[in-house]
């Protein structure tokens, strides 16, 4: 039996057996019984492999999590020295060194007094941590009636029950409902979708777009409203960043009605926008900043909150306590790869690759807005989308059954089948996202751009 021939049988046996035995995320399952699973096996530098060793660009580095690249030996091999000298012990009521070295390092990179960090194992328990957190503190000051938290439509804050009660796509909801009482849905920052009065003017745009939120706190009562969650960029829609003076306004408001401004930084931390967080890209003070993802760039997993000091004080007197744990927060082999994580990031000055690379990128992306069906491409940083229409001049969306056609029926195959990993999405209007690893260079952009026009013209053709 030659080689070609082994590796084609292991590939069959892994994907029957995937199809047999694993439920896949977010995955029509159906849609795998006449098709292969897509099964990644390695992982070296910006590229994956699948079982028959073809190679394929990680557009989206794997989740939004693969800051640094597939394969590093260092911070694999730091989890492994961890995991030799103390593989696991809690945060329940002990410390461990490597938790203590990234808390304080996390408290240094984190702008103003953000110094106190809480982990956990994910985005979801940082997102719903942080409301836990708000909730108790408000009752340890005396204002028990705040529980409310204002997020924006489409936003994606996670799926566990109070992370989905924050996140705003109706149709992921909807199956779970009744879910914990309290959230409340707030305009986004999609300026190509912007209402007709302040289409023209983005700078108006964005301060309706924040005022929405002073109206929205007034509707339910200021003394009920406990949070505000915004990402620095928006992810779910295609890649919504704050139009100029948004964030400043969001941050008077929030002060004005004692209202907490979580900045949910799951995707815009650790490089993604050039910054270690977002918020420092674009200049504002948050009360939280919960994170996932790139801490580790997905080599353990690890997430967590990261807490101005006021709102420790209450739990640090007398016999207060934040009643809430995850047995695996903070666990010591993710924290030990977190911290060899951040060592890359020194190293290679990845900000800055992403800051002295970020026009190109858009440039090159920007190329493809000649295709009939590319109606906006936006974001910053190494993190972008790309909307499509049916009609350019009057950016006229896809029905659903089109929609439907579109993207599950061509694109996410013949993206993939071309060598392209990236997501095509329409839980708002039809995108596709890109967030390559921030060692991405102009001949990843090209091959990007390359691919995308190909399927893209392809996909022009169906419609
Ligand atoms: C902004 C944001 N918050 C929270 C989450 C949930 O993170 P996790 O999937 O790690 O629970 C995500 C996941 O994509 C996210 O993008």
């Amino acid at each position: 039996m030659t080689s070609d021939h082994a590796s084609d049988l292991t590939s069959e046996t892994l994907e029957a057996r995937a199809r047999r035995h694993l439920w896949l995320h977010f995955t029509r399952m159906s849609s795998y019984q006449g098709n292969d699973v897509p099964v990644i096996v390695r992982g070296s530098g910006q590229y994956v492999f699948d079982t028959r060793g073809k190679r394929y660009l990680d557009g989206l580095s794997g989740l939004f999590v693969s800051q640094i690249g597939h394969g590093r030996a260092e911070v694999a091999e730091a989890g492994a020295r961890q995991a030799t000298e103390l593989a696991y012990f809690p945060l329940w009521s002990y410390a461990h060194p490597r938790a203590i070295e990234l808390a304080e390092r996390l408290a240094v990179l984190a702008p103003g007094d953000l110094n106190r960090v809480f982990f956990t194992t994910s985005g979801s328990e940082a997102v719903e941590s942080a409301w836990k957190m708000a909730k108790q503190y408000f009752r340890a000051i005396g204002q028990p009636g705040r529980f409310k938290v204002l997020s924006r439509e489409i936003a994606y804050h996670g799926t566990s029950m109070g992370a989905l009660a924050v996140t705003g796509l109706p149709d992921i909801k909807t199956p779970f409902e009744p879910l914990p009482p309290g959230g409340v849905r707030v305009p986004n920052t999609n300026f190509y979708r912007a209402p007709g009065f302040v289409a023209d003017d983005v700078t108006a745009f964005g301060r309706w777009a924040a005022d929405e939120i002073e109206r929205a706190i007034l509707r339910e009562g200021p003394d009920s409203v406990a949070a505000v969650y915004l990402e620095p960029v928006q992810n779910s829609g295609g890649c919504f960043p704050p139009p100029p003076g948004y964030f400043a306004r969001v941050r008077e408001i929030c002060d004005r009605y004692g209202v907490l401004l979580v900045s949910d930084e799951v995707i815009c931390a650790f490089g993604r926008l050039g910054y270690y967080f977002g918020s420092q890209r674009y200049g504002y003070q948050p009360d939280v900043i919960t994170f996932a993802k790139g801490i580790t760039s997905g080599y353990a997993p690890l997430g967590g909150m990261i807490v101005k000091d006021r709102l420790m004080e209450p739990f640090d007197t007398g016999p207060a306590t934040f009643l809430h744990g995850i047995t695996f927060a903070g666990h010591p082999v993710s924290a030990a790869v977190a911290l060899a994580n951040l060592d890359v990031f020194e190293k290679e000055d990845l900000l800055g690759n992403v800051r002295a690379n970020e026009a190109a990128f858009r440039a090159t992306l920007e190329k493809l807005t000649d295709l009939p069906i590319v109606g906006d491409v936006r974001g910053d940083g190494y993190f972008y989308g790309i909307e499509m229409v049916k009609e350019k001049a009057t950016r006229e969306t896809f029905s659903d059954e089109e929609s439907e056609r579109l993207l599950r029926g061509f694109l996410s195959h013949a993206l993939y089948d071309a060598g392209l990993i990236c997501r095509a999405d329409d839980r708002g209007d039809p995108v596709i996202q890109l967030a390559p690893p921030l060692t991405c260079t102009q001949e990843h952009f090209d091959e990007m751009e390359q691919i995308l026009r190909s399927v893209l013209t392809e996909a022009w053709k169906l419609i």
